[in-house]
């Protein structure tokens, strides 16, 4: 027995993202693990993170995974590469459950799926200068080419709902240009809002370059992760979506029913409390 009386394998699924990206993987983990319940939080007061220091990141982070244990989260989910790869080292070292990111699980895919050895990756500015997807891509394979690239307009835009729009894909090429040039054969969307222009990157890139997604990858993880600690929920009913953001929602509502037929139920705000942790 746990936490609140509450036995671990019937808690929640904690998950955190910085807005609306990280329901991409809520909705790979309803797919995946439909009886599981989740309780997202989306730091919407403080989005986007991608422009932020290392230290500004660990700490929202770690303020917002404290609020994920104060609902009995019994593994949390650091839906965000950002957050992933400038705070899962902290989070591993001061959180008393198990931690799972985005990175590692999409540059194991970009490894299984590429063909010529050269992979693409785009994502924020903090994640791309912190060079955490070469690091784990070279981890996995030391002869893999990569290039990266930041992509800081397009999170601003998905936030908007603008996925759709000659604007973006006009914005998309100019950034994607460069990597098609320098001949990749896969790309990874190295950041979770991203799987929402999966539609439109398909388009413009036609089929040839395989395309990573760190949400799909990110839930396969967790699931492995549950059965090894034996953490699987016992409810067989279906689990149950909670809603959490630190700022009231605007366009997210729709683009999570619109882009991800994900039906949020109500939303809850909450104001972020500073870390005890
Ligand atoms: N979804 C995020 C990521 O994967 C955060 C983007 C941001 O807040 O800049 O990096």
């Amino acid at each position: 027995m746990a936490e609140n009386g509450i036995a671990p394998k019937a808690r929640p699924i904690g998950v955190f993202d910085s807005g609306i990206g990280g329901l991409t993987v809520v909705s790979a983990l309803r797919a995946l693990l439909p009886n599981e319940s989740i309780f997202y939080l989306g730091d919407t007061a403080r989005v986007p993170y991608g422009g932020k220091s290392a230290a500004t990141v660990q700490r929202y982070s770690l303020e917002i995974a404290a609020m994920l244990l104060a609902e009995n989260a019994k593994t949390v989910v650091v839906a965000c590469n950002t957050a992933s790869a400038l705070a899962l080292a902290t989070l591993e070292k001061t959180l008393p459950v198990t931690v799972t990111g985005v990175i590692l699980p999409g540059a194991r895919a970009a490894i299984a799926k590429t063909r010529t050895g050269h992979v693409g990756v785009i994502g924020t500015r903090a994640t791309i200068n912190s060079g955490a997807y070469e690091r784990a891509l070279r981890a996995l394979n030391p002869d893999v080419s990569v290039t990266a690239r930041a992509c800081p307009l397009l999170v601003p835009l998905i936030e908007e709902g603008w996925l759709e729009s000659p604007i973006t894909d006009e914005i998309i090429m100019q950034y994607l240009s460069p990597l098609l040039t320098d001949g990749i054969d896969t790309l990874v969307l190295g950041c979770t809002h991203y799987p929402l222009l999966r539609n439109a990157i398909t388009r413009l890139l036609g089929d040839k370059i395989a395309l990573v997604d760190s949400a799909q990858n990110c839930a396969l993880a967790v699931r492995d992760l549950l059965l090894q600690e034996d953490l699987n929920t016992p409810e067989t009913n279906g689990g149950r979506l909670q809603v959490a953001l630190t700022d009231p929602p605007d366009a997210f509502l729709r683009v999570a029913r619109e882009a991800l037929q994900l039906e949020v139920g109500e939303v809850q705000v909450r104001g972020v409390i500073a870390s005890a942790l």
